[in-house]
């Protein structure tokens, strides 16, 4: 796509949401469908209304379902190769929403063979152990252990790889070439990957032996994965699964730079685990700025926020849409200058972590409670 690129292990550029959309033939969500969900679930998730999910496949269909009485279930899934940060979170947060909401179990699958077979130089003990730490974040966001289910893909081998190899015999190598982009220089193992990712979306119906709709919350490079299912599930049996997807959270460098946080450019993103000073420090430092240069000029014009990683990752965290609204007018008027705007992000982020962090530590030892047993 011109101007950015956007692939499951690829995202640089300013990404162009709508094109996005079109290229991957998903739906907008529509007032009228946020109506629907807002009925049903008997609120509003902030993040829904922002458009921050803002595309979809089947969501319709999941809700007739859900009124009929046939529950769907929560898909999603984490590559473990280094600490969790703030965006990441963007999908767990909505998804622990949509648990509570509507009731429903949920599925991380960790993808320990994904990352070990893309990621050069990363060992197995690594990957292995960076799942073990990636638990703690989402354990840490409240999920219900009794209604929440982890997959590590080399640990659950055995319930697993007899599934993908049902999904993978009904795809062909030049399908994943023109999905993905593979060339010969590849490894098999990533050729097969796309495989793994699919099984979580209908294991759980081979498991209750009957069909269970499948809804999957993830941050559009995800999709590629996904239309690779909806083509191969129903030739299986099983429902197409549905999708609910997200803009990325920029990195502190701003969207035209960044369009996604990275693990690798540490300065510029925000870990689960940083301390209040290094948040701190890194805002202070590398948020991009739409304020003006002089505070007379910033006064006289008024500041961008739509360009303001600060403003924006506010979009992401503070739930407050009156408070958020007053930020976008005063900044963009010039009554906020943008180290205020920066000073009201690091003490909401700061919050958020400290919270976090203590939910965080008191997951410790709990992993197993959410580990799904095969028997
Ligand atoms: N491939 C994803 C990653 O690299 C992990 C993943 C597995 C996933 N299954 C998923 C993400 C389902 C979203 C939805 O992070």
């Amino acid at each position: 796509m011109a101007g950015f690129t956007l692939t499951p292990w690829e995202v640089t550029g300013d990404v162009d949401y709508s094109k996005v959309m079109e290229q991957f033939g998903t739906q907008p969500i529509t007032d009228a469908l946020l109506k629907r969900i807002e009925k049903i679930a008997g609120s509003m998730h902030y993040m829904l209304r922002r458009k921050i999910f803002y595309t979809h496949r089947d969501m319709d269909w999941i809700l007739d379902e859900y009124e009929k009485g046939n529950t769907f279930f929560l898909y999603t899934g984490r590559g473990p190769t280094g600490p969790v940060h703030i965006g990441h979170m963007v999908p767990w947060i909505f998804m622990k929403w949509l648990q509570d909401k509507f009731g429903v179990e949920a599925w991380f699958q960790f993808t320990d063979d994904e990352k070990f077979l893309f990621k050069e130089g990363l060992t197995l003990e690594e990957v292995g152990k960076w799942t073990d730490e990636n638990m703690l974040d989402i354990i840490a966001l409240g999920f219900n252990p009794k209604k929440t289910h982890f997959l590590i893909d080399t640990r659950h081998a055995g319930t697993m790889y007899r599934q993908a190899c049902r999904v993978a015999k009904k795809i062909t190598f030049s399908t994943v070439k023109a999905t993905f982009g593979f060339t010969n220089e590849y490894n098999i193992g990533e050729i097969f990957y796309t495989a793994m990712q699919a099984v979580p979306a209908f294991l759980p119906s081979v498991l209750a032996s009957r069909n269970i709709p499948c809804l999957i919350p993830y941050a559009v490079d995800q999709d590629a994965h996904f239309r690779i299912a909806r083509d191969v599930l129903p030739k299986l049996g099983y429902y197409k699964p549905a999708s609910i997807e997200s803009v990325f959270l920029p990195g502190l460098e701003g969207m035209a730079e960044q369009g996604k946080m990275s693990s690798s450019k540490k300065d510029t993103a925000v870990f689960t685990i940083d301390d209040a000073d290094t948040v701190r420090r890194k805002i202070n430092k590398y948020a991009y700025s739409g304020g003006q240069s002089t505070v007379e000029e910033h006064r006289k014009k008024g500041g961008n926020p739509d360009i303001d990683t600060s403003y924006q990752w506010l979009r992401f965290f503070e739930e407050d849409d009156r408070k958020l609204e007053a930020v976008y007018n005063d900044y963009k008027s010039g009554v906020l200058l943008s180290g205020e705007l920066k000073s009201m992000l690091i003490e909401k982020l700061n919050a958020f972590l400290a919270k976090h962090q203590k939910a965080r530590e008191k997951a410790a030892g709990k992993a197993e409670d959410y580990i799904f047993r095969q028997d």
